[in-house]
């Protein structure tokens, strides 16, 4: 049975707990239940409809930058059912719902600490092949970068999304991009590249792999 399915060009992971997460439409093929991925609240759920190719096997470790309360981070969970999901999320509001999703699921492990500070993590991170970063800070490409260092594997892909008014809301967001890339450059070869757009404005997603 698939893990990701694309039915009609929406994109759907096959629910490792039953039921819905965030009010998304589950459907049942052969017994099994499948939950949409909306591209609407999903920043990674966008990059699949606009041709990134999902990173996560069944056995990934993945460590997930900004989980907020797990709207992705429950997908994420779905595609590595054998593996470990580390989030990351450092306000308390969203923090107490990622936290109950993790109750109902064994591979989250919720983080409740600031990412800038990835050698203070309350639990020790063992090595990834997948970094996911969604913050929004104007130093998001700085903290990636510490991640990555910090923990993902040589052969791994890192993942960020960069929301350009974030970084600086004075410059046009190609500026941005331009700046942000310049910067990725320094660690990464960026195998892929894309805006979100029509699903989020003025942001983009790079599929990245170490230098
Ligand atoms: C755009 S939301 C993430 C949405 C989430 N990725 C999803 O798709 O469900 C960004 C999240 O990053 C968190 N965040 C921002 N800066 C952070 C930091 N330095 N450390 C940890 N979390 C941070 C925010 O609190 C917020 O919940």
């Amino acid at each position: 049975m698939k893990l990701l399915l694309k039915r009609k060009g929406r994109y759907y992971t096959k629910a490792l707990v039953p039921g819905s997460v965030y009010e998304e439409p589950v459907i049942t093929i052969s017994g099994n239940e499948y939950r949409e991925w909306s591209p609407k609240r999903s920043k990674l759920g966008a990059g699949l409809r606009k041709g990134v190719r999902n990173p996560v096997k069944d056995s990934s470790f993945v460590l997930y930058l900004g989980a907020a309360s797990g709207t992705t981070v429950s997908h994420v969970s779905d595609l590595t059912p054998k593996g470990r999901v580390y989030a990351v999320e450092f306000a308390p509001e969203p923090m107490k719902h990622l936290v109950l999703l993790a109750k109902k699921r064994a591979n989250i492990i919720p983080l409740f600490a600031n990412a800038n500070k990835p050698g203070d993590y309350p639990v020790k991170v063992e090595p990834v092949s997948v970094v996911f970063q969604d913050i929004a800070q104007k130093n998001q490409v700085q903290i990636f970068r510490k991640n990555c260092k910090a923990y993902l594997k040589k052969d791994g892909t890192g993942l960020i999304t960069v929301k350009a008014r974030s970084i600086d809301s004075t410059k046009k967001p190609s500026i941005v991009f331009k700046a942000a890339e310049k910067e990725l450059r320094k660690d990464f070869k960026i195998l892929k590249q894309t805006r979100l757009e029509p699903y989020e404005k003025d942001h983009k997603i790079y599929v990245l792999k170490l230098k």
